[in-house]
């Protein structure tokens, strides 16, 4: 028997199982992208590697990209710069023409059921025309470039990325996630999976019904006695966590929920 390495991502003939979830993210991945929280070693980068291994079967030109490295808005635009180079999408364009056909037609299937998509936004909204900052062009110019290209951007340790930046400039955090958002809105052929381990999440996923605020800002109040600073610091998470779609806004009973999405279950099956 193979001695599989502890602490590694599961790759090649290690990885087993999953057939099932990874033909789930498959599917889901040609109508929607996808977040992906969960829990430590719960196996989401093995998971990401698999993706990024068949993607080109699928007509995807993949990247798994660890973004817990990055500290400013200006280095993450420059990392998927980078790592999607021009010439790269040219040969995968050509290398695997039919695949890309392949992947145009079944994301164009599904296209045609849904609502019109929200096509050629403007980024930069939230800025006055004369501040709009240097990274938010770069951005801009990216997006446009890569938007409808068969692109698949696997970003893991996304909460890790996001924390840092909101403690180092919020509003930079809050400007990078709303240029994610539109971008997720409009319509396109690339796609993002995030992933990440957010700890708050194993307590609300033991909840069907979820948890309301003053049970979770007791949980918080653990770690952070201050009242102010935890109540700061609820907000902030509610934020983070509204903002990338993993649970819901407080309902009329100051409550909160997982939203439902494809592997919230599975997670559920292998960790609560
Ligand atoms: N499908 C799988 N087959 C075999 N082993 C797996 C599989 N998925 C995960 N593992 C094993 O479980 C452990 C955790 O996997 P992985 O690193 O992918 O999880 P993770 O959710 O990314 O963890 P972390 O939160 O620490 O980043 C690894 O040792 C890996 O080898
Ligand atoms: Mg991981």
């Amino acid at each position: 028997m193979a001695i599989m390495k502890l602490g590694n991502p599961a790759t090649g003939e290690d990885f087993f199982g999953r057939t099932q979830e990874l033909g789930d993210l498959w599917r889901y991945l040609e109508s929607d992208h996808i977040r992906f929280p969960g829990v430590r070693r719960l196996g989401k980068t093995s998971i990401l590697r698999r993706l990024e291994g068949e993607a080109a079967d699928r007509g995807l030109l993949a990247k798994w990209l660890d973004v817990s490295n990055i500290n400013s808005a200006k280095e993450f635009v420059a990392l998927l710069d980078r790592e999607f180079p021009e010439n790269a999408i040219k040969r995968f364009l050509s290398d695997k023409a039919q695949q890309v056909g392949g992947w145009f037609k079944r994301i164009r299937k599904i296209d045609a059921t849904l609502p019109d998509a929200v096509g050629g936004v403007g980024f930069g909204i939230e800025f006055g025309t004369d501040a709009v900052p240097e990274w938010q062009k770069a951005a801009n110019t990216l997006h446009s470039r890569l938007h409808d290209q068969p692109l698949l951007i696997l970003l893991d340790e996304f909460p890790v990325m996001l924390k840092k930046l909101i403690q180092r400039d919020r509003q930079e955090a809050e400007q990078i996630l709303s240029w994610l958002r539109i971008w997720r809105q409009s319509s396109g052929s690339c796609r993002f999976v995030f992933t990440g381990s957010i700890g708050l999440l194993t307590h609300l996923s033991r909840q069907p019904e979820g948890l309301t605020l003053d049970e979770l800002s007791s949980r918080l109040s653990k770690r952070e006695p201050d009242p102010d600073r935890c109540a700061q610091r609820l907000q902030e998470l509610l934020v983070r966590l509204t903002d990338e779609g993993y649970t819901s806004t407080p309902d009329g009973n100051r409550r909160v929920q997982f939203l439902s999405f494809p592997l919230r279950d599975w997670w559920n099956r292998n960790h609560v």
